[in-house]
């Protein structure tokens, strides 16, 4: 069975390159040309631990090849998978469609030979029809081309292990025929206890939309009680252990911080209101909305935080610890972090920021801020740092080390990493998500909120 993965961004070259892992002869298109270069010499343009590896070896076998040619690919393929973006749309949110609905197109007038097309992309429910009339449409006579959904779960930073051992195949099918052939194409996996859910196509699509606003519910969940504890005391932390020992609640995404970014979970939470508001249903996912509003408030919430432990923000010199939405990726779409510095920078500080493996993405979106190369270059002369990506480097800061560093000692731990008593223990200033920042300091509740609110919008 001939692979072809159409679209080779994040999930498409992620999926190119383990197909071949498993044994597959793959091609992968795409549009641009000079992505379709690098990755014929095996260069991977973004960062992703294990996948830089799998490419070159696949490369190097000639397993794995790249094209733009959807002649090529339509004459070579037996199953095509569609792994192209669906951006979210600037005008009112909705997932914009039009990549998807050209590869459709593309693929049905190219394909030659009798063919399945998977898509993997995030789409509104209702999407695989469509496609099928496109593909009906516009199809050869003499050949049959059908259609199937197989939503894609991989994280960043986990997508070379989530595409081959994934926790569940998920595939949205018109006939026990396309069930087998995607069986086929997953028999490693499903031979390794991986479980295959076979549905209809309007299952399929909405099982991936309704996983991730099910992990942005439980991220704003915890950070909404935050709010709280900021506010009448507690510790965000040890609340999320507690319930997370709840089986029925599980521990994992509640850690509370500067939430959620990336290039799926605010896009989809937003594109899924918009395709409620088209079926008549905008009550049905209204409860989205705050999610989204929780979430963008923990933004807010550090610049505010940030000007209370300084008094005030314009010209104060400020290193931000952590640029990527989150750590092992160099993702800056979307990234809480980013949009933290850029409020920072627009209230007047002086930003200087440091990241692993973000630097030059968040340069090109947004050259203004300072870009140094290690932790010491970013906090020296700094009044406040900021930490708001948890990288492993961040975790294992030592407070001492950093107070010889720089000039003051002030921290926002944005991701609740650090182990505060040890740091105040060494004279730092922690302020944190989810927890009073003066716990040194008795004050009335009502003054904290006071103090905090007072010292800026609350935007
Ligand atoms: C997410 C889903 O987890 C994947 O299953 C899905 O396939 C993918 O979107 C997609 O739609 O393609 P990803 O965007 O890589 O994957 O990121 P996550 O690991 O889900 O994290 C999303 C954001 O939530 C990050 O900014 C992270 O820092 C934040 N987060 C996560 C929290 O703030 N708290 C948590 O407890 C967990």
């Amino acid at each position: 069975m001939r692979i072809t993965v159409i679209g080779t961004g994040y999930l498409g070259a992620t999926h190119a390159a383990c197909m071949a892992e498993l044994g597959f002869e793959v091609l992968g298109l795409d549009v641009d040309p000079l992505r379709v270069a690098q990755l014929s010499q095996g260069k991977l343009p973004f960062h992703e631990p294990g996948l830089p590896e799998l490419l070159r070896k696949h490369v190097n076998s000639g397993r794995l090849r790249f094209t733009s040619s959807y002649q090529e690919v339509g004459a070579w393929g037996d199953v095509h998978f569609i792994s192209v973006g669906t951006p979210q749309r600037a005008v009112d949110g909705g997932a914009d469609m039009s990549f998807v609905k050209s590869a459709a197109t593309s693929l049905a007038r190219n394909i030659t030979k009798d063919a399945l097309i998977v898509g993997k992309s995030t789409v509104p429910v209702g999407t695989t029809r469509q496609l099928r009339e496109i593909i009906r449409d516009n199809k050869r006579p003499n050949v049959s081309v059908n259609i199937a959904w197989n939503p894609e779960f991989l994280r960043e930073g986990f997508a070379v292990a989530d595409t081959i051992t994934p926790d569940r195949l998920v595939i949205g099918v018109e006939s026990s025929e396309h069930e087998e052939v995607l069986r086929a194409v997953y028999a490693t996996a499903i031979a390794g206890g991986v479980p295959l859910i076979a549905t209809d196509f309007e299952t399929a699509e909405l099982v991936k939309v309704a996983a991730n606003a099910f992990l942005a519910t439980k991220i704003s969940f915890i950070n909404a009680f935050s709010e709280v504890t900021e506010v009448a005391g507690g510790d965000i932390r040890i609340l999320a252990d507690a319930i997370g020992l709840d089986a029925r609640i599980g521990r994992s995404f509640l850690n509370a911080g500067v939430g959620f970014g990336g290039g799926c979970l605010p896009k989809d939470i937003r594109a899924v209101q918009v395709r409620a508001g088209e079926l008549g249903l905008e009550r049905s996912m209204g409860f989205l909305r705050e999610i989204d509003q929780i979430n963008l408030r923990r933004r807010a919430r550090v610049v505010r935080l940030s000007r209370a432990m300084l008094g005030s923000l314009s010209q104060r010199k400020i290193a931000i610890l952590g640029v990527t939405f989150k750590p092992d990726s160099d993702d800056v779409r979307d990234s809480p972090a980013l949009d933290i510095a850029k409020k920072l920078f627009d209230e007047g500080a002086e930003v200087s920021v440091y990241d692993p493996a973000g630097n030059a993405n968040a340069f090109n979106r947004f050259p203004q801020l300072n870009y140094m190369g290690s932790v010491r270059d970013a906090v020296k002369d700094a009044e406040l740092i900021l930490v708001l990506t948890e990288w492993d480097e961040f975790k294992a800061l030592s407070p001492d080390v950093l107070a010889a560093q720089t000039s003051s000692r002030k921290i926002i731990d944005g991701r609740n990493i650090l182990d505060f008593s040890m740091w105040e223990a060494s004279g730092w200033s922690v302020g944190s998500l989810g927890r009073r920042w003066w716990p040194n300091t008795v004050v009335s509740r009502q003054t904290v909120s006071q103090l905090e609110l007072s010292s800026g919008p609350a935007s």
